[in-house]
């Protein structure tokens, strides 16, 4: 049996019977401003503080510095994580689509290199929709995302691939293939001025069924586990 890796949110471990499955992968999904960034940056952070596990927040999208400064604006002790070598931001550059298949194995490579060196425990990949947007064909995004996942659970690291939606309840990644390929779902929703979040799929999992508020403070995300928000009430 696979032990549990606790993302050290408050209030959300709890919803997945204690952590996700060491090794696994879960799409974090949401409209713009929804807190994926936050999440993900938070779920390194606490790894090496809590936990000593290393981990590694992969961009596409954003610069390194953003990524640094979003988790500055908390109270959190970046620079000591950094320095113990407990935390890396790396930054994926451009592909170029016509050499994408190339690009792409020598990154997967890199990624994979990092994690050994590093001896990472839990990885970050923000976004799935930037790196989708290098493909044509639906099938080519499920094929690539699957190689990635493939590799990550090689290495027992614990993989979160953030997705962006339009925002709406229904809609669970950009692509509609990525939540396939995952072992898990959290999708996070902004209707203001109520943040909230549900576990949709979590295999191996008894999860929580239920969409729960949360509140992004000082410390970051904070979920409250106990009450809940009626699933009619998020917009379509
Ligand atoms: N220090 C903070 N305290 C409270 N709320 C904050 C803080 N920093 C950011 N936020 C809120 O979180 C939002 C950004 O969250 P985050 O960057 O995680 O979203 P995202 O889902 O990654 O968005 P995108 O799709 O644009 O990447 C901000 O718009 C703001 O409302
Ligand atoms: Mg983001």
């Amino acid at each position: 049996m696979a032990g549990r890796t606790a993302t050290g949110i408050p209030g959300f471990d709890e919803l997945i019977q204690g952590g996700f499955l060491e090794g696994s992968s879960t799409l974090v999904s949401g409209g713009a401003g929804c807190g994926k960034t936050i999440f993900a940056t938070q779920f390194v952070y606490q790894g090496a503080q809590q936990f000593q596990e290393p981990g590694i927040y992969i961009t596409l999208e954003e610069g390194t510095t953003n990524i640094w400064w979003n988790m500055k604006s908390f109270h959190w002790n970046i620079a000591k994580m950094q320095q113990e070598n407990l935390i890396k931001i790396y930054r994926v550059g451009m592909f170029n689509p016509k050499e994408f298949a190339l690009q792409f194995d020598e990154e997967i490579k890199k990624i994979k290199d990092m994690v050994t060196t590093m001896g990472a425990k839990r990885l970050v990949i923000d976004s799935t929709t930037a790196f989708g947007m290098f493909m044509e064909k639906e099938s080519d995004i499920r094929y690539n995302l699957y190689k990635l996942i493939s590799e990550m659970k090689k290495l027992n690291c614990t993989t979160l691939l953030l997705s962006e939606t339009l925002g709406g309840r229904d809609q669970y990644s950009r692509f509609g293939v990525e939540e396939f390929v995952v072992d898990g779902v959290v999708m996070l929703y902004f209707f203001p001025p109520v943040r909230s979040m549900l576990v949709k799929k979590m295999r191996g999992t008894n999860h929580d069924k239920r969409v729960h508020p949360f509140e992004i403070g000082p410390n970051g995300i904070e979920i409250n586990p106990t009450e809940q928000v009626m699933w009619e009430s998020l917009n379509k």
